[in-house]
């Protein structure tokens, strides 16, 4: 284990099961429909690429960036457009893609932004849910795990930029996110 991280959450044998079941769902639920999957920059870049293969209908893909607007401030949840889509989402079945839901903020401005260009419909995919630090509420369609409120790391999850390259998720431990 990283000498960063107090002990192991999600295996990859965990994750590995999950992203099939979801998969298997989100194949069946659209099946004959024109599917989009929008990957969020960058969290949601592992899981993006694993889960896209765990899927079993033609599906295109698109990826967005986004950055909280102000001073490292993320308690407004307004956001930035740092890269957008490439192309028109108009009639297309988008779904959106991200690693976690935390407080809510980044996915109801997203949402926003993205039901104003007449998709045919936009559900949301997390690998992780964090309700307790909900400050806005967003229809979360598929979830990965339900998690209680601790930082966690690894398979696309940062800790200012780092870790994210860890295959599995982890929790961090404390004294290094405190000490910052
Ligand atoms: C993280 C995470 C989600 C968002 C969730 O992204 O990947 O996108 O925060 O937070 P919220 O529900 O409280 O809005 P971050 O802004 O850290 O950028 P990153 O994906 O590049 O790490
Ligand atoms: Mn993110
Ligand atoms: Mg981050």
């Amino acid at each position: 284990m990283h000498p960063d991280v107090e002990k192991l959450l999600f295996s990859r044998a965990d994750i590995d099961n999950k992203v099939h079941e979801l998969g298997s769902i989100i194949s069946r639920d659209y099946a004959g429909q024109d599917l989009l999957m929008v990957g969020i920059l960058k969290g949601a870049a592992v899981f993006m690429a694993d889960l896209i293969r765990a899927i079993s209908i033609d599906v295109s893909i698109d990826f967005m960036a986004l950055s909280s607007y102000g001073a490292s401030s993320k308690s407004t949840g307004v956001v930035r457009i740092l890269k957008d889509l490439d192309k028109s989402i108009q009639n297309r079945h988008v779904l959106i893609v991200e690693d976690i839901v935390d407080t809510g903020l980044t996915l109801t401005y997203l949402l926003k932004i993205l039901k104003a260009r007449n998709p045919a419909g936009v559900r949301i995919c997390t690998m992780l849910d964090k309700p307790s630090r909900r400050k806005a509420d967003v229809p979360v369609d598929y979830n990965g795990f339900t998690i209680p409120d601790h930082f966690v790391v690894g398979y696309g999850l940062d800790y200012n930029e780092k870790y994210r390259n860890l295959p599995e998720i982890y929790v961090l431990k404390e004294e290094i996110y405190r000490s910052k």
